[in-house]
C-alpha cells in the first residue's frame, strides 16, 4: 500500500431513497436502509440506518424517524447531511486515529435539481470528503450491470428504487433518452397499505406492507413459482383490536396494478422517443432491470408482455448502482465524461 493510499480513502456511494450502499476496496461496507432517527431536543442523531429503521412507526415524543430522500429528491438537507456523515464514519472500519482524506464518486437519481446536486455534495464535503465526483443514476446502473456504456450500441436500462423508476437508454457515454417517475417501491407499499385498509378493514404500517411485498409481491396474477400464503398482522378498523389474515399473490398484484401500468407507460414513453438506431439495438439487446424494485415477481414477464422485448433481470439488483458507481470510481481516467465534479 503506496503512503498516499494511506491517507486517501476512495470510497463509492449509492444515496438511495431505500437504500444507502457504500463500497471501498470492492467491499460492501455500508448497506442499510437511508433512514434516521434524530431527537428534536437536542437535534442530536439517536440510531441510523437498520437500527433506525426498527423504529419507524413506533417512536414518540421527542425522537422521531425520517427517510432524508423520500421521492428521489433531497427534501431535507440536514438530516440527508447527518446520515451520511453516519454512514461515511462506517466505512473507517480500521478505526485509524487519522482521519483520511476521501476521495468519493456519489450516484444521484438523474432527475436530480441543481440545489439538489448541491445538497448531495456539500453533505459529503461537510462530512469529510475532499473531493466529491457525481455520476447519474442510469449511468451507474448500467456500468453495474455488465452494459459497456461508452459502446454504440444502444441499451435500455430501467432502475425500480423507493422513490423513482428511471428509464435510460444509454450509447456512446450519454443517455440518449429517459423517462423518470415517481411511481416505485414506497408507492408499492402505499397501494398494499391502502388495499389492507379497503378491501380487508385492516389498518397496516408501511414496514408491514414491504414484508407483504417482499413476502407475496407480485406484478401478475398467474406465477409459475407461487409464493405460500403470508399471514398479516394489523389493527381491525371496525372493532380496533388487533387481528391477522391470510393474504395471497393474486390480491397483491391485483393492489399493484395501477402502480405497475404507471411503470410501463414510462417504459413505452421512453421507447417512443428512442431514435430509430438506437431502438433497433434495443430489439436486439432488450432491457436490463436494475433496484431492488426488479425483484418484484413477474415484473420481468410484464414487462415483456408490454414491449414484446427480451427483459433481463441484472445480477444482484440492489446493488447494481453501487457496483456501478465503484467501478467508476476505479476507472475515472475511462469514465472521466460519465461524472461531474
Ligand atoms: N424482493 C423484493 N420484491 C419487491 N420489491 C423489493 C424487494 N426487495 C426490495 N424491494 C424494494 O426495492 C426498493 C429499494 O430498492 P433500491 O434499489 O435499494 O432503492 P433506492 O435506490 O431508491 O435506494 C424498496 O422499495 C424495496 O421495498
Ligand atoms: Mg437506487
Amino acid at each position: 500500500m503506496g503512503l498516499f493510499s494511506l491517507f486517501t480513502r476512495e470510497i463509492a456511494i449509492d444515496l438511495g431513497t431505500a437504500n444507502t450502499v457504500i463500497l471501498h476496496d470492492n467491499k460492501v461496507v455500508v448497506d442499510e436502509p437511508s433512514i434516521i432517527a434524530i431527537d428534536s431536543r437536542t437535534k442530536s442523531v439517536v440510531a441510523v440506518g437498520k437500527k433506525a429503521l426498527m423504529m419507524e412507526g413506533k417512536t414518540s415524543g421527542e425522537i422521531y424517524t425520517v427517510r432524508p430522500l423520500r421521492n428521489g429528491v433531497i427534501a431535507d438537507f440536514q438530516p440527508t447531511e447527518l446520515m451520511l456523515r453516519e454512514f461515511i464514519k462506517m466505512t473507517n472500519t480500521k478505526h485509524s486515529l487519522i482521519t483520511p482524506a476521501m476521495k468519493m464518486v456519489i450516484c444521484i437519481p438523474s432527475g436530480i435539481t441543481e440545489v439538489e446536486e448541491r445538497a448531495v455534495r456539500e453533505s459529503a464535503e461537510q462530512a469529510g470528503a475532499k473531493e466529491v465526483r457525481l455520476i447519474y443514476e442510469p449511468m451507474a446502473a448500467a456500468i453495474g450491470s455488465g452494459i459497456d456504456v461508452l459502446d454504440a450500441n444502444g441499451n435500455m436500462i430501467i432502475d425500480i428504487g423507493g422513490g423513482t423508476s428511471e428509464v435510460a437508454v444509454i450509447a456512446l457515454g450519454s443517455i440518449a433518452s429517459k423517462k423518470s417517475v415517481q411511481v416505485a417501491g414506497d408507492r408499492l407499499n402505499t397501494d398494499i397499505k391502502e388495499f389492507m385498509r379497503r378491501e380487508h378493514n385492516l389498518d397496516i404500517g408501511i414496514p408491514t406492507a414491504e414484508q407483504i411485498k417482499i413476502n407475496v409481491g407480485a406484478a401478475i396474477t398467474q406465477l409459475d413459482n407461487p409464493p405460500a400464503d403470508y399471514e398479516v398482522y394489523g389493527r381491525d378498523l371496525v372493532h380496533g383490536i388487533p387481528r391477522s389474515i391470510m393474504i395471497n399473490y393474486q390480491e397483491v398484484a391485483t393492489a399493484l396494478n395501477n402502480s405497475i401500468n404507471a411503470i410501463e407507460d414510462a417504459v413505452m414513453q421512453a421507447l417512443n422517443v428512442t431514435p430509430p438506431e438506437l431502438s433497433a439495438d434495443i430489439f436486439k439487446t432488450g432491457i436490463y432491470l436494475a433496484g431492488g424494485g426488479s425483484l418484484l415477481r413477474g415484473l420481468d414477464k410484464r414487462i415483456n408482455k408490454i414491449t414484446q422485448l427480451p427483459v433481463h433481470v441484472v445480477e444482484d439488483p440492489l446493488r447494481a448502482v453501487a457496483r456501478g458507481t465503484a467501478i467508476a470510481l476505479k476507472n475515472l481516467d475511462k469514465f472521466e465524461s460519465l461524472t461531474k465534479y
